[in-house]
């Protein structure tokens, strides 16, 4: 038997990088499992609030997730969907591993550091546990397989080494995690500066495309992402950051590989470069959003939250029983 996990923070809209990086993943992984399989992808509710987010928008962007979740393919009959802060195994095995992680792993996390130079107020104790409450989310499915962008892969080290550190300590208990991160989409670019990710937080709208744009505003962040002066379409990350982006982002939504995109777009000038692009991204996220408006308020989706929370509760109970029996707390059970 094999598990993949993985989830999402439901901080703000779900974007392009996110589709790309990691959903679309999600779905493939979903797709080619076998029966043997158990496969938990998550709304990460808990990790959302490590920094402040309103309450009244936080309820709306976790109904949002799951349903965008199944409108790109996720099939709550082969994957189990489900809530994080509905499952109360998650907060519980954070603490467990709290305990035997050290301050100085924690401090040396680039997201962190990046985060916490953000935060205008106090930086919660939360946000710098965060990468902790992620491995117990890995762990508490005894997960083997992570599909993530690669901007989590330090993350998913520390997961590693707390499963490593686990087994030994105790005795044998955790696999030890891989992640799975994509050639191709594992770190889509912002629009306005291709040398940094697309990311839900960015303060400029066109920064990002948003996985619910409608076709206008996609056509018109496309049209104004920002390229380079030379004219001439190919593929260099290092001197032409924004057309690299373009191409990649190309190539993830017509499944083409980049070298047959540069030999289709070679003559062409950035303007219908950029059409093209427009085109396919219009041409797939079009089907997502309705079927996302038609999921939104159905009653089914509240029935496949229940029923996923219910499913993943049933295994994270065990692994914390089996926690805590061996780390000698509580009675035996
Ligand atoms: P987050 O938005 O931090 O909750 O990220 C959710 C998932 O999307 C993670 O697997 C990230 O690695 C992935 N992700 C976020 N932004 C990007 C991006 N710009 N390109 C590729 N993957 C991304
Ligand atoms: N930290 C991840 C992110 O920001 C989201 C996440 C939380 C996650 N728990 C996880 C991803 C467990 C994979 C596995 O993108």
């Amino acid at each position: 038997m094999k598990t993949i996990l993985s989830g999402i923070q439901p901080s703000g809209k779900i974007t392009l990088g996110n589709y790309l990086g990691a959903i679309k993943n999600f779905v493939e992984m979903q797709n080619n499992a076998d029966e043997d399989t158990n496969i938990f992808i998550f709304i990460a509710d808990l990790h959302a609030i490590t920094v402040y987010q309103d309450p009244v928008e936080l309820r709306k962007s976790i109904k949002s997730l799951a349903a965008i979740y199944l409108a790109c393919g996720l099939d709550p009959n082969k994957s189990t969907i489900f809530i994080q802060s509905e499952v109360k195994e998650h907060a519980e095995i954070g603490y467990l591993l709290q305990t035997m992680t050290y301050v100085g792993e924690l401090e040396r996390m680039t997201q962190y550091k990046d985060k916490m130079q953000k935060q205008v107020q106090g930086v919660s104790s939360a946000l710098l546990t965060y990468p902790v409450l992620m491995a117990g989310d890995i762990l508490l499915y005894n997960s083997n397989y992570v599909p993530v962008g690669v901007d989590q892969k330090q993350h998913l080290e520390l997961s590693r080494t707390l499963a490593e550190r686990f087994n030994n300590r105790y005795s044998e208990t955790f696999n030890v995690p891989e992640p799975i991160i994509q050639k191709v989409g594992a770190k889509i670019m912002s629009l306005q500066d291709p040398t940094s990710k697309m990311s839900k937080s960015d303060k400029l709208e066109k920064a990002s495309i948003f996985l619910l744009d409608d076709e206008a505003t996609i056509r018109k962040k496309i049209a104004s992402a920002v390229t380079d002066s030379e004219a001439k379409v190919y593929f260099d990350q290092e001197n032409k950051p924004g057309i690299s982006n373009l191409l990649t982002i190309l190539s993830c939504c017509t499944l083409k590989s980049i070298d047959e995109l540069v030999e289709d777009c070679k003559d062409m000038n950035y303007g219908e470069f950029k059409k093209i692009v427009a085109d396919a991204l219009v041409e797939k996220l079009m089907p997502i959003q309705q079927r996302y408006n038609e999921i939104l308020n159905s009653e089914e989706l509240d029935l496949i939250l229940t029923e996923g929370a219910k499913k993943a509760s049933y295994f994270a109970n065990k692994t914390i029983t089996k926690m805590k029996r061996k780390m000698g707390i509580g009675r035996k059970q």
